[in-house]
């Protein structure tokens, strides 16, 4: 697919996907961040299956280091809707859009991958970008204290080594941190399959935070 039309469908579906969150959840970002998560879970574990099968068909190493970062991006989100589990239960309404979602997108996202892997990884890349932008305006809402602070749960206090004492703001930040990481893992990608966009894309600044997710370790460790 020509690259300039596969980065203007993957910001389409984007946007699309977009508008449908902010229409249903608006500033609900606890079950926001619930429900997306469930699904920011599958791109990773579809390309990662797929780069898999691909070694396995044509009998090559060097996929290696792809897989084991792709099926890493999948294992993160799904620690993230674990982590947002404890602090926004989903209602009835919404687990049901979670089994509908997830058997579309699952599909979906497999044909898509299958067909031009390049808009896929633009379309992931484009979608972590939006969740940096959604998680700044949870952080802001919380810090400025329309939501409440609550303690971070267990849970991520151990998957990022934080103080016991750390808050909501502090897990919400590491969050964003990981999903920023996505966006740039993801147009590096598409960039390898397509170096004319080398210049075209553009990435959010975000301070660096002092989070060590064991996503983050591992990708260390592999280095
Ligand atoms: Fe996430
Ligand atoms: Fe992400």
């Amino acid at each position: 697919m020509n690259i300039n039309l596969s980065n203007g469908f993957a910001k389409a579906q984007t946007k699309f996907f977009r508008f449908l969150a902010d229409k249903f959840f608006a500033r609900r970002y606890g079950h926001r961040a619930v429900v997306l998560e469930t699904i920011a879970g599958v791109p990773g574990m579809v390309a990662g299956m797929w780069i898999h099968l691909k070694s396995l068909r044509q009998m090559r190493t060097g996929y290696g280091p792809m897989i084991r970062e792709l099926l890493a991006e999948a294992e993160n989100e799904r620690m993230h809707l674990m982590f947002f589990i404890e602090i926004a239960k989903p209602n009835v309404f919404e687990r049901w859009l979670i089994l509908a979602a997830q058997a579309i997108f699952w599909n979906y996202y497999f044909v898509l991958y299958v067909c031009s892997p390049t808009t896929a990884h633009l379309m992931v890349h484009h979608f972590e970008e939006e969740a940096v932008k959604s998680y700044t305006s949870y952080l802001n809402m919380v810090e400025s204290g329309s939501v409440e602070n609550v303690p971070a749960p267990k849970l991520a206090i151990d998957y990022y080594g934080l103080k016991e004492t750390a808050k909501l703001n502090d897990l919400i930040k590491c969050v964003r941190a990981d999903e920023q990481r996505h966006a740039v893992a993801n147009a590096k990608f598409a960039k390898k399959r397509q170096p004319e966009l080398a210049r075209g894309i553009a990435f959010v600044d975000l301070p660096p935070e002092r989070c060590e997710s064991e996503e983050a370790q591992g990708r260390r460790d592999a280095a």
